[in-house]
C-alpha cells in the first residue's frame, strides 16, 4: 500500500546519476507494495527536481532517461537526499499530479512522500485554504507539505524536526512519511504512525559498521554512546542535537524504507522506527526523538530516545526472482522448502514433541482462556478456516475465526481471558492490526503469527509464532498461506501435548508432517498436467470450486487467486451448501473443480459430486492418488498424496495456485502485480 524510499548520504561523494539509481532500485523492491506511479526528489541546482509518471517505476525509470540532460546526472554532491515513493492509489486517480512527492509550492519548499490515509486532511485543508493555499491534486498527503510551510512561515526559527513535529501532531488516521526541504538542504525527516518505517545505516569507517556499535542512537540517559559504553558523538546539550563524531569523519548513508527489501542492497543494519518517532538528519547525524501530546492536546516532544540496530537475517538471493518468470511461480516451488522452515528447530520427528519457544511461556494462561479467536484478512483468513477445526478438537476450547474488518464493524465482545491471534503475512495489515489494538485494550493476550520480523503485528503482539517462509514478494499470497496452516497446526499440538488421550492423533499428525515437503514437490510435479488445464480454461468467465470439511478453505484460497490473478469471476462453494442456492449456476459449459477426499466427509462430497453431475456438470476433481472410484465422476483429475485429514489441505490447494497461475499467465495478466491490488494493505 504505497512504498516510500530516501536516501542521505554524507560525505560519501554521489553523482546524481547514483543517487537516482538507489532511488529506482529501492522502488523496485517496494513496487508490490502499489505500483499505479511513482516519483522522485532528488537536489537540484536551486531548488528540489521533482518527476513523477504515471504507471510502474520502468515508466519513472524512461522519464528520467529522457531528463538526463536537463538533470545534470554526473554531478557531485557529498551531501545528497533524495527521496521516492511507488503509489497505489487512495485519493484521487493515479495521475503525475495525484504521484508523490506532494510539493508544498511551485518552489518545492518541502517534499512529501506518505504511505497511509490521512482521516482528518478535508479539515487541514480547508484551514490552510483560510491561510491562502491553493491546492493543485486530490490526495490527502498535500496538506503535510503545506502544513510545514505554513509553520515554517510563522515559526522561522524552527528546526526542520520540530516542523515536521508540529505538523504531524495536528495529523489524524495513519502515515508513514519522509521528507526533504529546499529550506533544510541535506537534512530529511521521516515519521511514521500506524504505517511501517526502517532506517538503514551504512558506513564505511570501520567503527561505525561493527555489529555492536551504535554511533547515533541516544541511549536512555540522552547520552550518545557505543554498546561498550564510551560516547562516540557529542550531543549539542542546548539543542539536543548530535554533532559530528568527535574524532574523524564519519562517511555515513542513511536509507528510509517501507520495508527491508528496499535497504538489505545496501546495508543490514536497520532501526525498526516505532509510531510518533521522528528520526531527523543533519550533519551526518541521526536522532529520533518521541513524540506525545500533554493532557491539553498540545505538542510535547519527549527528547531524543534510543532505538536498537537490527542486523537483518535477509539476503538478497530471496528477494530475487532466480531462475523463475515471475515472483510467484518461485514462491509456489519454494514451498517444499517453506514449510521445512515453518517446522525447523520446532518439530521433532524422533521425539514427537513441538516447541514454539515464542509463546511458550504462555502456554498455561492459553490453556486457562475462555476461547480462541483467529482474526485475519484475505489468505491469511483462510489458513484459519483450514485449522479451525483441528484446534477445535485438540485443544477442546470454542474456536472463533473471524476477518479483521468485520470483527471491528461488530465491536465485538472482547474478554481478559480471551487469547487472540493475529494472522497476517505482512504484519502491516491495517484491519489486522487495528483490531490487535481492540483486543490488546480489553486485556485478552494477544499471539501475532507473521511472516515479517520487526512488522507491526510483530512488535504489538504479546508473543507469537514467526511462519518463517522467507520473503513474500508476489502479490497473490501462497507459500505464507502453507506456513501459517503449518505453525497454527504445531501451535495445536504443542496445546494438546499433556492430554494423553489426543496422543495418538497427535503422533499421526507429526509423522505426517514429516513427509509434507517431499509430497508438496510431488503435487508440485503435477505441473505440465494443470497447465494443459488452464489451456482449456483460459477464455472462460467463471469457475466455482467447491469442497467441504478440512478442504473448505481450499475452495476460499483456491477461487480467491483464480479472481485476484486471472480477473476471472471464481466462487469457493461449501458442498454442503450446494443444494441452497449455487447448484442453480452448474450446468455442462460451467467449469467446477470439487476437491473430494478420502476424509469423514468424503460421502457427502460424493452425493455433492452426483448432484452435479446429474446436472450435465464436468466437474475437475482433486483426489489422492489411486482413488479411481471417486475419479469415476470426473472430467479431469488431479491425483495428489494422501496425508491425515487434517493437513491435506496443504496438499490440495496447490493445484489450484498453480492453475490460476497458468490461466493468468495464458491471458497476458501480470501475475505478481495484478490490477488494483497491493501486498501490506496498510489502509482500513
Ligand atoms: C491474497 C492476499 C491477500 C492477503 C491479505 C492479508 O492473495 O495476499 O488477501 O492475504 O491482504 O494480508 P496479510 O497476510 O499481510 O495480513
Amino acid at each position: 500500500m504505497c512504498g516510500i524510499f530516501a536516501y542521505i548520504n554524507y560525505l560519501t561523494p554521489r553523482t546524481r546519476r547514483e543517487v537516482l539509481d538507489f532511488l529506482i532500485k529501492g522502488l523496485q523492491r517496494l513496487e508490490y507494495r502499489g505500483y499505479d506511479s511513482a516519483g522522485v526528489a532528488i537536489d537540484g541546482d536551486e531548488c528540489p527536481s521533482v518527476l513523477k509518471q504515471t504507471g510502474k517505476v520502468k515508466a519513472l525509470e524512461d522519464l528520467i532517461t529522457d531528463q538526463a540532460a536537463t538533470l545534470g546526472m554526473d554531478t557531485l554532491h557529498d551531501v545528497h537526499v533524495g527521496i521516492a515513493h511507488t503509489r497505489w492509489a487512495t485519493h484521487g486517480a493515479p495521475s503525475p499530479t495525484n504521484a508523490h512527492p506532494q510539493r508544498s509550492d511551485v518552489g518545492n519548499g518541502f517534499l512529501v512522500v506518505h504511505n497511509g490515509i490521512l482521516t482528518n486532511y478535508k479539515d487541514v485543508k480547508k484551514y490552510l485554504i483560510t491561510k491562502g493555499y491553493s491546492f493543485e491534486s486530490e490526495t490527502d498527503t498535500e496538506v503535510i507539505g503545506k502544513l510545514c510551510h505554513h509553520l515554517h512561515r510563522k515559526h522561522p526559527d524552527y528546526s526542520f524536526r520540530e516542523l515536521v513535529e508540529q505538523a504531524i501532531l495536528q495529523l489524524e488516521g495513519a502515515f508513514a512519511v519522509c521528507i526533504k526541504s529546499k529550506y533544510f538542504p541535506g537534512e530529511c525527516v521521516a515519521t511514521r504512525r500506524g504505517s511501517p518505517l526502517l532506517v538503514g545505516i551504512k558506513s564505511k569507517d570501520s567503527r561505525y559498521a561493527t555489529a555492536d556499535f551504535i554511533p547515533i542512537v541516544y541511549s536512555k540517559d540522552s547520552r550518545p554512546r557505543s554498546a561498550s559504553g564510551s560516547v562516540l558523538v557529542k550531543r549539542n546539550e542546548s539543542t539536543s542535537e548530535l554533532l559530528l563524531p568527535e574524532t574523524g569523519t564519519a562517511e555515513i548513508e542513511y536509507f528510509f524504507a517501507s520495508d527491508a527489501s528496499a535497504i538489505v542492497d545496501h546495508t543490514k543494519r536497520v532501526i525498526y522506527l516505532e509510531d510518533d518517532d521522528v528520526a531527523f538528519v543533519r550533519d551526518g547525524c541521526l536522532s529520533i526523538h518521541r513524540l506525545s501530546r500533554n493532557a491539553d492536546g498540545g505538542p510535547v516532544d519527549l527528547g531524543p530516545t534510543s532505538r536498537e540496530i537490527t542486523t537483518l537475517k535477509l539476503e538478497i538471493q530471496e528477494i530475487m526472482k532466480g531462475k523463475f518468470s515471475s515472483f510467484m511461480q518461485k514462491e509456489i516451488f519454494e514451498q517444499p522448502e517453506s514449510i521445512f522452515n515453518t517446522m525447523r528447530g520446532r518439530v521433532n520427528f524422533e521425539k514427537g514433541t513441538v516447541t514454539l519457544g515464542g509463546v511458550k511461556d504462555y502456554i498455561p494462561e492459553i490453556k486457562r482462556c475462555r476461547r480462541l479467536l483467529l482474526i485475519a484478512c484475505g489468505t491469511s483468513y483462510h489458513s484459519a478456516i483450514a485449522t479451525r477445526q483441528l484446534l477445535e478438537e485438540l485443544t477442546e476450547l470454542p474456536v472463533m475465526v473471524d476477518l479483521a474488518s468485520d470483527f471491528l464493524d461488530r465491536n465485538t465482545p472482547i474478554f481478559r481471558d480471551d487469547v487472540c491471534f493475529f494472522i497476517s503475512q505482512s504484519g502491516e495489515t491495517a484491519d489486522t492490526l487495528i483490531a490487535l489494538r481492540y483486543c490488546k485494550a480489553r486485556g485478552a493476550l494477544v499471539i501475532g503469527i507473521t511472516n515479517t520480523v520487526g512488522s507491526s503485528i510483530c512488535r504489538e503482539s504479546i508473543c507469537g509464532v514467526h511462519i518463517n517462509a522467507g520473503p513474500e514478494i508476489g502479490v497473490a499470497s501462497t507459500k505464507a498461506y502453507t506456513s501459517q496452516f503449518v505453525s497454527l497446526v504445531m501451535f495445536a499440538l504443542v496445546i494438546s501435548e499433556d492430554r494423553i488421550s489426543s496422543n495418538p492423533r497427535r503422533m499421526e499428525i507429526i509423522r505426517a508432517l514429516r513427509d509434507l515437503p517431499q509430497q508438496v514437490q510431488q503435487v508440485l510435479d503435477l505441473d505440465d498436467q494443470v497447465q494443459e488445464l488452464a489451456k482449456e480454461l483460459r477464455l472462460q468467465k467463471s469457475m466455482l470450486i467447491m469442497g467441504r470439511g478440512y478442504n473448505f478453505a481450499t475452495c476460499l484460497e483456491g477461487a480467491l487467486k483464480v479472481k485476484e490473478i486471472t480477473y476471472m469471476h471464481s466462487e469457493g462453494v461449501l458442498a454442503g451448501e450446494l443444494k441452497h442456492g449455487p447448484l442453480a449456476l452448474v450446468d455442462h459449459d460451467m467449469p467446477i473443480v470439487m476437491v473430494v477426499m478420502r476424509d469423514p466427509v468424503y460421502a457427502k462430497c460424493v452425493n455433492a459430486l452426483q448432484q452435479v453431475t446429474a446436472r450435465e456438470g464436468r466437474p475437475i476433481i482433486i483426489c489422492e492418488k489411486g482413488d479411481e472410484e471417486t475419479k469415476m465422476f470426473a472430467k479431469a483429475a488431479f491425483e495428489i498424496p494422501s496425508t491425515v485429514d487434517c493437513l491435506q489441505g496443504i496438499l490440495s490447494i496447490i493445484p489450484l495456485q498453480l492453475l490460476s497461475y497458468h490461466i493468468a499467465i495464458l491471458r497476458g495478466c501480470n501475475v505478481d502485480c495484478p490490477r488494483n491490488l497491493a501486498k501490506s494493505v496498510t489502509v482500513e
